[in-house]
Protein backbone atom coordinates (compact mmCIF):
# COMPACT_ATOMS: atom_id res chain seq x y z
CA UNK A 1 0.00 0.00 0.00
CA UNK A 2 1.13 3.43 -0.34
CA UNK A 3 2.30 5.81 1.96
CA UNK A 4 -0.37 9.03 2.21
CA UNK A 5 0.43 11.74 -0.52
CA UNK A 6 -0.15 15.02 0.14
CA UNK A 7 -3.75 15.11 0.25
CA UNK A 8 -4.62 11.23 0.33
CA UNK A 9 -4.41 8.37 1.75
CA UNK A 10 -5.27 4.09 1.18
CA UNK A 11 -6.59 1.15 2.56
CA UNK A 12 -8.40 -1.97 1.82
CA UNK A 13 -11.69 -1.99 0.43
CA UNK A 14 -14.91 -3.64 2.58
CA UNK A 15 -18.09 -4.42 3.14
CA UNK A 16 -18.33 -0.75 4.39
CA UNK A 17 -17.72 0.79 0.93
CA UNK A 18 -20.44 -0.64 -0.76
CA UNK A 19 -22.37 3.17 -0.80
CA UNK A 20 -18.92 4.48 -1.93
CA UNK A 21 -18.49 1.97 -4.58
CA UNK A 22 -22.07 2.11 -5.73
CA UNK A 23 -21.34 5.86 -5.99
CA UNK A 24 -18.85 4.84 -8.92
CA UNK A 25 -19.80 1.80 -10.35
CA UNK A 26 -23.25 2.65 -10.69
CA UNK A 27 -23.14 5.89 -11.94
CA UNK A 28 -24.05 6.39 -15.75
CA UNK A 29 -21.07 9.19 -16.41
CA UNK A 30 -18.35 6.84 -14.44
CA UNK A 31 -19.02 3.87 -16.33
CA UNK A 32 -19.30 5.59 -19.95
CA UNK A 33 -15.92 3.25 -20.87
CA UNK A 34 -17.49 0.10 -18.97
CA UNK A 35 -20.68 -0.31 -20.91
CA UNK A 36 -22.49 1.73 -18.61
CA UNK A 37 -23.87 0.94 -14.62
CA UNK A 38 -23.07 -2.28 -12.60
CA UNK A 39 -26.21 -3.57 -10.83
CA UNK A 40 -25.86 -4.51 -7.19
CA UNK A 41 -24.46 -8.16 -7.84
CA UNK A 42 -22.10 -6.72 -10.29
CA UNK A 43 -20.75 -4.08 -7.86
CA UNK A 44 -20.79 -6.74 -5.20
CA UNK A 45 -18.34 -9.13 -7.67
CA UNK A 46 -16.57 -6.29 -8.11
CA UNK A 47 -15.49 -5.46 -4.57
CA UNK A 48 -15.10 -9.39 -3.73
CA UNK A 49 -12.48 -9.27 -6.45
CA UNK A 50 -10.00 -6.55 -5.21
CA UNK A 51 -9.96 -8.66 -1.73
CA UNK A 52 -9.24 -11.76 -3.39
CA UNK A 53 -6.23 -10.10 -4.85
CA UNK A 54 -5.31 -8.34 -1.80
CA UNK A 55 -4.04 -11.83 -1.08
CA UNK A 56 -1.27 -11.53 -3.79
CA UNK A 57 -0.01 -7.72 -2.63
CA UNK A 58 -2.23 -6.47 -5.64
CA UNK A 59 -6.24 -4.68 -5.89
CA UNK A 60 -7.77 -1.53 -6.08
CA UNK A 61 -7.73 0.17 -3.06
CA UNK A 62 -9.99 2.49 -1.49
CA UNK A 63 -8.45 6.58 -1.84
CA UNK A 64 -9.60 8.28 0.81
CA UNK A 65 -9.17 12.02 1.22
CA UNK A 66 -7.41 12.73 4.14
CA UNK A 67 -9.00 16.14 5.05
CA UNK A 68 -12.47 14.44 5.39
CA UNK A 69 -11.96 10.56 5.36
CA UNK A 70 -14.37 10.46 2.40
CA UNK A 71 -13.96 7.38 0.15
CA UNK A 72 -13.70 9.07 -3.15
CA UNK A 73 -12.16 6.69 -5.55
CA UNK A 74 -10.13 3.37 -6.69
CA UNK A 75 -6.39 2.88 -7.47
CA UNK A 76 -4.37 0.18 -7.17
CA UNK A 77 -2.42 -2.51 -9.48
CA UNK A 78 -3.44 -5.60 -11.06
CA UNK A 79 -2.34 -7.89 -13.32
CA UNK A 80 -4.16 -7.46 -16.60
CA UNK A 81 -3.41 -9.75 -19.75
CA UNK A 82 -3.19 -6.95 -22.49
CA UNK A 83 -1.96 -7.61 -25.86
CA UNK A 84 -1.47 -11.02 -25.40
CA UNK A 85 1.04 -10.70 -22.08
CA UNK A 86 0.35 -10.38 -18.47
CA UNK A 87 1.19 -7.08 -17.44
CA UNK A 88 1.75 -5.09 -14.14
CA UNK A 89 -1.47 -2.43 -14.66
CA UNK A 90 -2.73 0.62 -12.07
CA UNK A 91 -6.19 1.54 -12.58
CA UNK A 92 -7.85 4.38 -11.19
CA UNK A 93 -11.84 5.22 -11.19
CA UNK A 94 -13.31 8.09 -8.78
CA UNK A 95 -16.85 9.61 -8.58
CA UNK A 96 -17.48 12.52 -10.78
CA UNK A 97 -17.76 14.82 -8.36
CA UNK A 98 -13.86 14.34 -6.87
CA UNK A 99 -12.56 14.79 -11.15
CA UNK A 100 -10.99 17.26 -12.04
CA UNK A 101 -9.09 18.06 -8.89
CA UNK A 102 -5.66 15.87 -9.91
CA UNK A 103 -6.75 13.09 -7.59
CA UNK A 104 -6.70 10.36 -9.69
CA UNK A 105 -3.18 11.45 -11.07
CA UNK A 106 -2.00 12.01 -7.71
CA UNK A 107 -3.73 8.55 -6.64
CA UNK A 108 -2.29 6.75 -9.52
CA UNK A 109 1.27 8.18 -9.47
CA UNK A 110 1.78 7.00 -5.85
CA UNK A 111 0.57 3.42 -7.16
CA UNK A 112 3.37 3.35 -10.02
CA UNK A 113 6.04 4.45 -7.25
CA UNK A 114 4.46 1.17 -5.28
CA UNK A 115 5.06 -0.65 -8.28
CA UNK A 116 8.38 0.01 -9.36
CA UNK A 117 9.52 -0.53 -5.42
CA UNK A 118 8.06 -3.52 -4.96
CA UNK A 119 7.75 -5.46 -8.29
CA UNK A 120 10.72 -6.88 -10.34
CA UNK A 121 9.11 -5.17 -13.62
CA UNK A 122 10.35 -3.05 -16.38
CA UNK A 123 7.13 -1.67 -16.87
CA UNK A 124 3.79 -0.50 -15.93
CA UNK A 125 0.58 -0.45 -18.06
CA UNK A 126 -2.57 1.37 -18.21
CA UNK A 127 -5.51 -0.01 -20.58
CA UNK A 128 -7.51 2.41 -22.12
CA UNK A 129 -10.89 2.44 -23.66
CA UNK A 130 -10.33 4.58 -27.09
CA UNK A 131 -13.39 6.26 -26.21
CA UNK A 132 -11.80 7.13 -22.70
CA UNK A 133 -10.45 10.38 -22.95
CA UNK A 134 -10.33 11.81 -19.45
CA UNK A 135 -8.59 8.41 -18.18
CA UNK A 136 -5.97 8.54 -21.52
CA UNK A 137 -5.30 11.94 -19.84
CA UNK A 138 -4.19 10.63 -16.75
CA UNK A 139 -1.98 7.97 -18.44
CA UNK A 140 -0.56 11.21 -20.13
CA UNK A 141 -0.02 13.23 -17.06
CA UNK A 142 1.96 9.86 -15.26
CA UNK A 143 4.80 10.21 -18.13
CA UNK A 144 2.68 7.12 -20.02
CA UNK A 145 3.03 6.61 -24.01
CA UNK A 146 0.65 4.59 -26.06
CA UNK A 147 2.20 1.05 -26.78
CA UNK A 148 -0.33 -0.64 -29.02
CA UNK A 149 -4.19 -0.70 -29.21
CA UNK A 150 -6.06 -3.84 -28.75
CA UNK A 151 -9.39 -4.79 -28.69
CA UNK A 152 -11.21 -6.29 -25.58
CA UNK A 153 -14.22 -8.18 -25.32
CA UNK A 154 -16.27 -7.15 -22.25
CA UNK A 155 -19.70 -7.73 -20.96
CA UNK A 156 -20.60 -8.86 -24.61
CA UNK A 157 -19.20 -5.53 -25.89
CA UNK A 158 -15.96 -5.71 -28.55
CA UNK A 159 -13.77 -2.83 -27.41
CA UNK A 160 -10.90 -1.41 -29.10
CA UNK A 161 -8.62 -0.20 -25.97
CA UNK A 162 -4.71 1.68 -26.16
CA UNK A 163 -2.20 0.05 -24.14
CA UNK A 164 -0.18 2.53 -22.63
CA UNK A 165 2.88 1.96 -20.75
CA UNK A 166 6.23 3.90 -19.06
CA UNK A 167 9.05 2.42 -17.67
CA UNK A 168 11.20 2.16 -14.49
CA UNK A 169 13.80 4.29 -16.30
CA UNK A 170 11.38 6.71 -17.31
CA UNK A 171 9.33 6.67 -14.31
CA UNK A 172 12.71 7.36 -11.99
CA UNK A 173 13.62 10.57 -14.35
CA UNK A 174 10.50 12.08 -14.02
CA UNK A 175 10.69 11.67 -10.23
CA UNK A 176 14.33 12.86 -10.00
CA UNK A 177 13.03 16.11 -12.22
C1 LIG B 1 -10.42 8.66 -15.43
C2 LIG B 1 -10.68 9.60 -14.25
C3 LIG B 1 -10.17 8.96 -12.97
C4 LIG B 1 -9.94 10.92 -14.52
O1 LIG B 1 -10.20 11.83 -13.46
P1 LIG B 1 -9.74 13.35 -13.57
O2 LIG B 1 -10.23 14.04 -12.39
O3 LIG B 1 -10.10 13.87 -14.92
O4 LIG B 1 -8.15 13.23 -13.58
P2 LIG B 1 -7.06 13.92 -12.63
O5 LIG B 1 -7.20 13.45 -11.25
O6 LIG B 1 -5.74 13.69 -13.28
O7 LIG B 1 -7.44 15.45 -12.66
C5 LIG B 1 -6.96 16.28 -13.67
C6 LIG B 1 -7.78 17.55 -13.70
O8 LIG B 1 -7.75 18.14 -12.41
C7 LIG B 1 -7.33 19.52 -12.54
N1 LIG B 1 -6.75 19.91 -11.25
C8 LIG B 1 -7.36 20.73 -10.35
N2 LIG B 1 -6.62 20.83 -9.24
C9 LIG B 1 -5.51 20.07 -9.44
C10 LIG B 1 -4.38 19.79 -8.63
N3 LIG B 1 -4.24 20.30 -7.40
N4 LIG B 1 -3.43 18.96 -9.13
C11 LIG B 1 -3.56 18.43 -10.37
N5 LIG B 1 -4.63 18.68 -11.19
C12 LIG B 1 -5.60 19.49 -10.71
C13 LIG B 1 -6.44 19.49 -13.76
O9 LIG B 1 -6.29 20.76 -14.32
C14 LIG B 1 -7.26 18.59 -14.66
O10 LIG B 1 -8.36 19.33 -15.11
P3 LIG B 1 -9.23 18.97 -16.43
O11 LIG B 1 -9.77 17.58 -16.25
O12 LIG B 1 -10.30 19.99 -16.42
O13 LIG B 1 -8.26 19.06 -17.57
C15 LIG B 1 -12.20 9.90 -14.10
O14 LIG B 1 -12.66 10.48 -15.29
C16 LIG B 1 -13.01 8.65 -13.79
O15 LIG B 1 -13.04 8.19 -12.65
N6 LIG B 1 -13.68 8.10 -14.82
C17 LIG B 1 -14.55 6.93 -14.64
C18 LIG B 1 -13.79 5.65 -14.42
C19 LIG B 1 -12.80 5.37 -15.51
O16 LIG B 1 -13.14 5.46 -16.69
N7 LIG B 1 -11.58 5.02 -15.11
C20 LIG B 1 -10.51 4.73 -16.04
C21 LIG B 1 -10.62 3.38 -16.61
S1 LIG B 1 -9.33 3.07 -17.81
Amino acid sequence: MPADTSRLSFRDLDEGDLPALRAILQDPDAMVAYEGPFDDEEVRTWLVRQQDRYRTGLGLRAVVLRESGEMIGQCGLTIQHIAGADVLEVGYLFRPSAWHRGYATEAASAYLAEGFSTRDVDEIHAQVRDINIASMNVAIRLGMTVRTRFVKEYRGVTMPHLDFAITRDRFLELAEA
